[in-house]
C-alpha cells in the first residue's frame, strides 16, 4: 500500500504546480532518442492540466558540475514534450533564476513551463535550503513523480518539500506500490535473477530477496565470483575477491535457493570480436580467456524455474550485452521472462534495453523507469523523496 498523498488527495484547481519529473533522458545530436520516461509522466501531467493546473516541470539532466552546460541542456525535451500533451511548452533558460521567476509568475491554468536542468545550480546536488526556497517559491503545490530520482536527496527531490504541500504523481506511486507488493505479498513462487557485473553493487538487493524468494537465478559477471568461491576456474573472468566471503555465506546460508550458470561463453578478449565458445563450468575458463556470457544450458536450467513463477524479479544483463555476440543469454532470458505467465518486474538500463530489442517490452508487467532507485527498493532500503512527502490520512 502507498501510504502518501497523490495528486487526487489535494486540490489543484487555479494552482501553479511545481512537477519533479526524471527528464535525464537520452539525448543524441540535440535530439530524444528515446521517450520512455517522458511518456511515463504523462498521466500525472494530464491530470493536473484537466483539473486546471498551471505546470512547473523541474529535471535533471545528466551530471553537469553545478553550472550550466550547453550540452546538458533540457531544451531539447520541449519538442517532444509539447507534441505528446499536444500544447505549448515554454523554455526557462535558468532552473530557478531570474527567467525561471517571471514565467513562472506569468503561467496560467493550463500552460507548461519546463525549467533548464536543476543540476545546472550548485545547490541541486547539495540539497542546499535557499535553492529549495527558491524552486519552491516557483509555485503553490509541490508533486514528485520522478521515481527514477527518488533515491537522491536533493533540493528539487527532498529540500523543496520543506516549502511547499507535497504529494505523489502518478507514477512515483505506481512504481513504489508495485515493488513494495512484490517484496511483500508476491504470488508465490517469486524467482529472482539478478545479472550485472558486480556482487559489490548488490549486495544489499542479494540479502533482502534471499529470504524472499524461491530461487535467486544468477547471471553476468556477478554469477563468477559465486563459482570461484565453489572453487571452478574462471580463467581471466571478473571475479571480485573482496566478495568472496560474502558469496560463501550467502551460498551456506540460502544454498538450495542459488541457481549458478553451468555453463558460459567465453572470449580471448574483450571485445566485440573476440573469439569465443562454450565451456561448461566443470571444465572451467582457460587461462586467459574470460567469460561473457551464460550459454545455452544454463538458459535450459534457467527456464523452468522462469515458467513455472507466479512472480517474477528481474535486474541485470546476464552477460556482456552490449557487445552483440554476448547478448544472447540476456536475450534468452529476456524472451522466457516475457512468456512467462508470472507477474513481472524488469528494472536496469540493459535488462530493459534487450526486452525493447526483442520486441518484448509490451509483454512484461512492469518495467520500472528506475536505476538506481529500484535497486535502492529493492534493497529494502527508504526512498528519501517518498518519505518526505504529506502522508495520507
Ligand atoms: C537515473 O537515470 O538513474 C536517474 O535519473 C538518476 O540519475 P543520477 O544517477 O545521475 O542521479
Amino acid at each position: 500500500m502507498f501510504r502518501k498523498k497523490t495528486v487526487r488527495d489535494v486540490q489543484v484547481q487555479g494552482l501553479t504546480v511545481l512537477v519533479r519529473v526524471d527528464f535525464n533522458v537520452p539525448i543524441h545530436q540535440g535530439r530524444v532518442t528515446d521517450d520512455t520516461r517522458i511518456r511515463a509522466t504523462l498521466p500525472t501531467l494530464r491530470y493536473l492540466l484537466e483539473h486546471g493546473a498551471g505546470l512547473v516541470l523541474a529535471s535533471h539532466l545528466g551530471r553537469p558540475k553545478g553550472k550550466p552546460d550547453p550540452a546538458l541542456s533540457l531544451r531539447p525535451v520541449v519538442e517532444p514534450l509539447a507534441a505528446l500533451l499536444d500544447r505549448e511548452v515554454q523554455f526557462a533558460t535558468d532552473p530557478a533564476g531570474p527567467d525561471a521567476q517571471a514565467k513562472a509568475a506569468a503561467l496560467r491554468p493550463g500552460q507548461v513551463l519546463l525549467l533548464e536542468n536543476t543540476r545546472f545550480d550548485p545547490g541541486e546536488t547539495r540539497n542546499d535550503p535557499a535553492f529549495a526556497q527558491r524552486l519552491a517559491s516557483l509555485a503553490q503545490l509541490f508533486v514528485n513523480d520522478a521515481f527514477g530520482t527518488a533515491h537522491r536527496m536533493h533540493a528539487s527531490t527532498v529540500g523543496v518539500a520543506r516549502y511547499l504541500p507535497a504529494v505523489a504523481g502518478f507514477l512515483l506511486a505506481k512504481e513504489v506500490e508495485t515493488i513494495t507488493r512484490l517484496l511483500e505479498s508476491p504470488a508465490r513462487p517469486l524467482v529472482t535473477l539478478l545479472g550485472g557485473a558486480k556482487i559489490s553493487d548488490k549486495i544489499k538487493v542479494l540479502h533482502n530477496l534471499l529470504p524472499r524468494a524461491e530461487r535467486l537465478l544468477i547471471g553476468g559477471g556477478m554469477a563468477n565470483t559465486f563459482l570461484a568461491a565453489q572453487g571452478y576456474r574462471l580463467g581471466a573472468s571478473l571475479v571480485e575477491p573482496q566478495a568472496r566471503e560474502t558469496a560463501i555465506a550467502l551460498l551456506e546460508t540460502y544454498g538450495e535457493k542459488i541457481v549458478l550458470p553451468v555453463d558460459l561463453v567465453v572470449a580471448d578478449a574483450f571485445a566485440a570480436d573476440a573469439a569465443s565458445r562454450v565451456v561448461s563450468v566443470a571444465e572451467g575458463v582457460p587461462q586467459g580467456w574470460m567469460a561473457l556470457d551464460i550459454g545455452p544450458a544454463t538458459v535450459e536450467r534457467f527456464a523452468p524455474f522462469i515458467r513455472q513463477a507466479g512472480s517474477i524479479i528481474w535486474n541485470g544483463p546476464m552477460g556482456v550485452f552490449e557487445f552483440p555476440r554476448f547478448a544472447q543469454g540476456t536475450v534468452a532470458v529476456a524472451r522466457l521472462v516475457a512468456e512467462s505467465p508470472a507477474f513481472s518486474l524488469v528494472g536496469g538500463g540493459d535488462s530493459v534495453a534487450a526486452l525493447h530489442q526483442a520486441g518484448l517490452a509490451e509483454r512484461i508487467s512492469h518495467i520500472s523507469t528506475g536505476g538506481g532507485a529500484t535497486l535502492k527498493l529493492l534493497a529494502g532500503e527508504p526512498l528519501p523523496a517518498v518519505e518526505v512527502l504529506e502522508d495520507k490520512v
